[in-house]
């Protein structure tokens, strides 16, 4: 069943899943006789990297990185926190960021940054989702699952202040959950 906050379902299960499927295809033949790392970003990747990650064949670590930038707001406040930095170095390594959303970039911009300043032998953003009507600031996904209206997403470890991650769709919320009269 729908849950009532929810105008309608975007992406359903299955569709997200053969598009996991395709993306995981595309990262083995990029990496062949590679073994990457995947970086989640927190907390919104979760689901998405545990899909992907279990299509991918490859010798592969994972690790995670949790940034907050929008907190409780529903537009992003341009100012990107660390609460919790990579477990191990990544110096040398090909590294994929995994994301849920691309929408203003000024996130993965921060994060690209970030990393590379630590001499990784690549870098790469996966992102689920993009909404590129929203960028603000310059940044390239080399793999995108679904390009997306400007619209506010939930469910897929989407999240409006934390509620709706656990939705298996990535589903439209209804305005009025998020836009105070
Ligand atoms: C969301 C999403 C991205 C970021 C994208 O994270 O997971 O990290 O916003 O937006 P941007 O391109 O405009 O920077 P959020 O801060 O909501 O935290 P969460 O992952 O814990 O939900």
């Amino acid at each position: 069943m729908i849950h009532p906050d929810i105008e309608r379902i975007l992406f359903d299960g299955q569709t997200i899943q053969r598009r996991v499927e395709s993306l995981a295809a595309e990262i083995e033949r990029d990496y062949g006789g590679k073994a990457p790392l995947f970086v989640g970003i927190l907390k919104g990747s979760f689901i998405f990297l545990a899909d992907l990650v279990r299509c991918v064949e490859l010798p592969c670590d994972i690790d995670f990185l949790a940034v907050s930038s929008y907190g409780k707001e529903s537009e992003t406040t341009g100012t990107v926190r660390v609460l919790k930095d990579l477990d191990s170095g990544i110096a040398g390594r090909d590294v994929i960021i995994v994301e849920d959303i691309l929408d203003s970039g000024m996130t993965l911009s921060y994060i690209m940054n970030m990393l590379q300043n630590r001499q990784p032998a690549s870098l790469s953003i996966c992102t689920l989702l993009d909404k590129p009507s929203r960028r603000k600031a310059p940044v390239f996904a080399r793999y995108v699952g679904f390009q997306t209206p400007d619209e506010f997403l939930v469910g897929y470890g989407l999240d409006y202040s934390d509620r709706y991650r656990n939705i298996p769709s990535i589903c439209v919320l209804k305005r009025e959950i998020y836009e105070t009269v």
